[in-house]
């Protein structure tokens, strides 16, 4: 395991060792100590009472409004919108543990090492192009855009001249698999042979969230009926809808400043860069993605979606805005007179009055009040009637109550219709759908509660974790059992147990993470007798029984073959058997 770079898990036990989750959480929020815990209000939902619980004793923390909880590294991730290395990072700097690993590198398998390669040698064939006297007629044409040398290199612009087979017989030459050639999307076989996909284009690099280039996207520069950009196609490394255009460069300026502006195309953030703002995306002119969405959530709090000035971008606004709402954000809007596109609207208006358009975003519900007002006549009854309905529709995304109560107030105003029928329609179209990340009730029968307890006092003693490796063979909920192996996994390699250690031993694991916390949930008291234990093995067992027994049954109904019907009916008796031994 233990290999240079690489964190082990040992170190990453220390460095959560040496930092104390109270202080740690402190610093971010005032807590105040009541019993044995201590109590903030929950950073991560809308909150003003202090929901948020943090235990010395255990190192971990949870809400018990919005079911947020985790060890100290969780709640480092969550509040600075980090990944878990960086989080690593932080709290060895506070404890003052030096770390050796100057970057991390996710364990990935070294299947697509060869794409890489390609598209690495590419992109320096490309840009080297840039730099010959061929490149002159490009480069005129970036310049003519307002795109100088400093921004070529910038942003890595690279040029394919045109000649149609430079780079494939470099990429021969240097010992590459036609196969693989073909799958980079780089280079394509026609009756004459293999030659280069991108000639005579101004050559985009693409890359994926680490910063490595995983494909292309190439426009033309002089007068030509082919088709405006051409992209890389889809590849095993290279997916559209998981990346956003510029991540790498703008995270840490976003994280900076806490906020995130989203463009659609990637001269537009050219261009905002040449102006000084640095923490921008593109989405790349496609839908936006629930994984796109889910990046920006966490590359900042405030996200500002500024897409071209036009009806699609009005449109593409509304269905990034909603993808954002489904997981719990609400980004804010910019919109851009006379149909410009950003780069168009800087070069147009200058750096001055872009800034003070991003200062003053539009917020959303207000945005799609006059979206949704365009094109309609208020004398019209059916035109109203259509336009109180799609409000009302939007309202149901809002969990906000007072935006809530604005926007009926409004609305009541624009139709002279009454707030309190508005809101009686409010209702009847209201989903009654849970907060996401409310604990569910986990309350289920006793042999299911038989196995949380059980888990939930594993994760307090080995001696429980002893007694359920002597006496359960085996959990019947399959959730429970991957949990109660993963603690006796973690007690075999590590001869302890301690729930916040164990958070991160299982952190990649989503279902079985969400499992835990609703067990720890549970927040049982906190002595347990043998006895307690042992009837809950005991349910467990039966539990068990029960279960296979039914399973059993069902098999030798469906069961022709008469010897085989009478074998399954023994193995029922025997089952049943060691039931009441117990
Ligand atoms: N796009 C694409 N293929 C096209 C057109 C657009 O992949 N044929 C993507 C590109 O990623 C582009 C984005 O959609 O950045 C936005 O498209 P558009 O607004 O048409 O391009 P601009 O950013 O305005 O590019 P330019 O200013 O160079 O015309
Ligand atoms: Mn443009």
């Amino acid at each position: 395991m233990e290999n240079g770079n690489q964190l082990s898990e040992q170190q990453i036990q220390n460095i959560r060792e040496s930092v104390d989750i109270v202080d740690i959480i402190s610093g971010y929020i005032p807590l105040v100590s009541k019993g044995k815990s201590f109590f903030g209000v929950c950073p991560f939902h809308d909150d003003h009472s202090p929901s948020m619980s943090v235990s010395r004793e255990k190192q971990i923390y949870r809400c018990f409004s919005c079911g947020a909880g985790g060890n100290v590294f969780n709640f480092v991730m969550n509040y600075e919108n980090i990944n878990f290395i960086e989080a690593v990072k932080i709290l060895a700097n506070k404890a003052g543990i030096p770390l050796q690993i100057a970057s991390y590198q996710a364990p990935k398998s070294k299947k697509f090492e060869a794409y890489y390669e390609v598209y690495d040698l590419a992109h320096k064939f490309y840009q080297n192009n840039m730099s010959t006297s061929m490149a002159k007629e490009a480069k005129e044409y970036l310049n003519k855009r307002g795109i100088e040398t400093n921004i070529i290199k910038e942003f890595e612009i690279g040029l394919s001249l045109k000649n149609t087979e430079m780079l494939t017989k470099l990429l021969i030459k240097k010992g590459y698999d036609t196969n693989l050639l073909l799958k980079t999307g780089l280079v394509n076989q026609n009756e004459y042979g293999l030659h280069d996909i991108y000639y005579n284009r101004i050559l985009f690099p693409l890359w994926d969230l680490e910063g490595r280039v995983v494909g292309f996207s190439g426009r033309i520069y002089q007068n030509s009926d082919t088709s405006k950009y051409v992209n890389t196609k889809e590849t095993d490394v290279f997916k559209k809808g998981e990346l956003l255009y510029n991540y790498h460069r703008a995270k840490n300026e976003a994280r900076r400043i806490g906020q995130v502006i989203v463009m659609e195309g990637f001269m537009d953030v050219i261009r905002a860069y040449t102006v000084g703002i640095e923490h921008v995306v593109a989405t790349m002119g496609t839908a936006v993605t629930k994984q796109q969405a889910l990046l920006l959530k966490r590359m900042a709090k405030e996200i500002i979606l500024c897409f071209d000035g036009d009806q699609a971008g009005e449109k593409a606004t509304i269905s990034c805005a909603n993808e954002l709402l489904e997981i719990g954000v609400t980004p804010k809007v910019v919109r851009l007179e006379d149909n410009l596109d950003p780069d168009e609207y800087i070069l147009k208006y200058g750096k001055e009055q872009f800034l003070r358009k991003l200062e003053n975003p539009m917020q959303l519900m207000d945005f799609k009040l006059k979206y949704l007002k365009q094109k309609k006549d208020f004398n019209n009854s059916q035109d109203i009637a259509t336009y109180v309905n799609q409000v009302l529709n939007e309202l149901k995304k809002v969990d906000d109550p007072v935006l809530r109560q604005l926007t009926i107030q409004k609305l009541s105003v624009e139709t002279n219709l009454e707030e309190s029928f508005l809101k009686e329609q409010l209702q009847e179209i209201k989903p009654k759908k849970q907060i996401e990340s409310k604990p569910k009730n986990i309350k289920q029968n006793k042999y299911q509660q038989a196995e949380q307890n059980l888990i939930y006092y594993m994760l307090e003693s080995t001696e429980v974790i002893q007694l359920y490796k002597k006496h359960v063979t085996y959990m019947p909920t399959k959730e429970y059992r991957m949990l109660a192996m993963q603690i006796a996994c973690f007690y075999k390699d590590y001869k302890f147990i301690n729930v916040a250690d164990f958070i991160t031993y299982i952190q990649n694991d989503e279902v079985l993470t969400k499992t835990l916390n609703d067990i720890l949930a549970l927040d049982l008291k906190e002595n347990y007798t043998i006895d307690e234990i042992m009837d809950y093995i005991k349910n467990i067992h039966e539990y068990g029984v029960k279960f296979q027994c039914e399973r059993l049954q069902e098999m030798m109904q469906m069961e022709i073959d008469p010897m085989k019907k009478a074998e399954i009916g023994q193995k029922i008796v025997d089952l049943r058997k060691t039931e009441m031994i117990r």
